[in-house]
């Protein structure tokens, strides 16, 4: 099967020019003017006029049925990448869980299992370690080898996810001599936990608690800590889901004295904030770690991806229903399941707040969703990139279009939006995976189980950068 999509302007990290592409099978087999008059020949042809094509995006930050607060995540990863699918992500990768006791092969082969046959675009995995021991630190060798190459570890959730310095300081050690990458949740969650049980005792149950008691101080001291240690392991390390002010400048200072320190933020530290939590039990739905910050925090978050101090956004998507999930905390914010739907909503509010508001050009909104996070986590330019050779994982982007954000017409499998009401400029109007068309103009026309796992590379380009 031939697909030429024509007449579109291909946008790039790098740059942006006028040409079609043409598609064989998976792959992309020619960029250029006038491919059609140049003789080349399609079995369907997609004309683009007045549209952007771009590379796929990737979300590398997902959570697809992740145990939670005595409950799951609600979107399984054939209507995870769906909703993906429809808001032109076409890769995610996912975190798989090693319990506590169990290895990361447990963890690992679990999460194959979640995923194979229902995913209907790509995906890849990294592993969470909740045990460090001698057991699981030889394993890392070995996931790497398998394409699974970054390691998630926790300075929060104390007795669930969190391991203490010495636990994380090994894991990077291993980690700097088998090429991988460490991902660090840096809060300093035993401090969080002294000053949550406060507040409660004070008499503050609602969500807003939540916000109150994790704070940005407390994402500030942890990010610090685990650059630190990484640096003394001689590992890059990555800050996932930076929301504080005090948290980017410890990135940016680490950046500035040649630390391979890197980091995303996520699109709710840049669209909500921390008056989302008030309004009694309906600040649930908000209820992410780290929380959502003071609004002041959004221009230094856009200026940290302006500047490069903060390389992706991606969602940390992590669906709990309100009715029947999120409600576990009423009367004890501590028990309200954390994470926030996202999955579909990234590139579009992306575009909106970024590119129609003028922070960011529509070449770096593609770096920030697509190329960045292939570069980073192994994956260029198979992904993350329109050229040739690359898989045809394309999106018609429509820069006009403007929809209105809701549950109501949404695609995750969750019973509210973040952004609800909320009016965005851009949206997906066709989207490629690998070659075949999955979605278009709100339509899914694609297949459960056609996602594959990638096999990704170890960090190489956080090692050279
Ligand atoms: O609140 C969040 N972020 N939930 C998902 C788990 C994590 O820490 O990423
Ligand atoms: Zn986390
Ligand atoms: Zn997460």
């Amino acid at each position: 099967m031939r697909t030429l999509i024509s007449n579109g302007t291909v946008v790039g990290a790098d740059g942006s020019q006028a040409a079609d592409v043409l598609i064989d099978g998976e792959t992309i087999a020619a960029i250029g003017t006038d491919l059609a008059a140049a003789g080349m020949t399609a079995d369907e042809t997609i004309d683009a006029s007045g549209k952007w094509v771009i590379p796929g995006a990737i979300d590398v930050h997902t959570h697809m049925e992740l145990p939670f607060g005595g409950t799951f995540a609600k979107d399984t990863f054939e209507t995870g990448t769906r909703a993906a699918a429809f808001g032109g992500t076409t890769t995610i990768v996912d975190f798989a869980v090693q319990s506590r006791g169990k290895s990361l092969r447990d963890g690992l082969d679990t999460w194959h299992a979640k995923a194979e046959g229902n995913a209907v675009a790509d995906y890849g995995f990294h592993m969470i370690m909740s045990d460090v021991n001698d057991d699981t630190l030889r394993e890392m060798d070995g996931l790497v080898d398998e394409g699974v190459p970054d390691f998630k570890l926790f300075t929060a959730y104390p007795g669930v996810f969190y391991s203490d310095d010495g636990a994380i300081f090994r894991a990077m050690q291993q980690t700097a001599k088998n090429g991988g990458l460490i991902m660090m949740h840096a809060e300093n969650g035993m401090a969080i936990d002294v000053v949550a049980a406060q507040t409660v005792e004070a008499g503050t149950t609602d969500p807003i608690g939540h916000g109150l008691a994790r704070k940005a101080v407390f994402e500030g001291e942890a990010t610090n800590r685990v650059i630190r240690l990484a640096e003394a392991a001689g590992v890059p390390v990555y800050i996932v889901h930076l929301s504080a002010s005090d948290a980017l400048a410890e990135v940016r200072h680490a950046r500035d004295r040649g630390s391979k320190a890197f980091a995303e933020t996520c699109p709710q530290y840049l669209f909500l904030s921390l008056d989302d939590l008030g309004h009694g039990f309906e600040g649930a739905k908000f209820v992410c770690s780290p929380p959502l910050r003071p609004k002041e925090t959004w221009d230094d978050l856009w200026q940290g991806l302006v500047k490069d101090d903060l390389q992706v956004v991606s969602t940390d998507h992590c669906p709990f229903d309100f009715h029947g999930q999120k409600d576990l905390g009423r009367g004890d914010f501590r028990k309200v399941p954390n994470g926030l739907p996202g999955v579909e909503d990234r590139v579009d509010l992306m575009h909106d707040g970024g590119v129609v508001g003028g922070r960011i050009t529509k070449e770096r909104w593609v770096d920030i969703l697509s190329t960045a996070p292939a570069k980073l986590f192994g994956m260029y330019p198979q992904k993350g990139a329109v050229a040739v050779g690359s898989d045809a994982d394309i999106v018609v982007y429509d820069p006009n279009r403007k929809r209105t954000i809701s549950a109501k017409s949404h695609h995750m499998d969750v019973d509210y939006s973040c952004y609800e009401g909320r009016q965005v400029q851009g949206g997906s109007d066709v989207v490629l995976s690998r070659g075949t068309v999955i979605v278009r103009d709100g339509q899914f026309t694609g297949r459960k189980g056609a996602g594959k796992f990638v096999k990704r590379r170890a960090a190489d380009y956080a090692r050279m950068s």
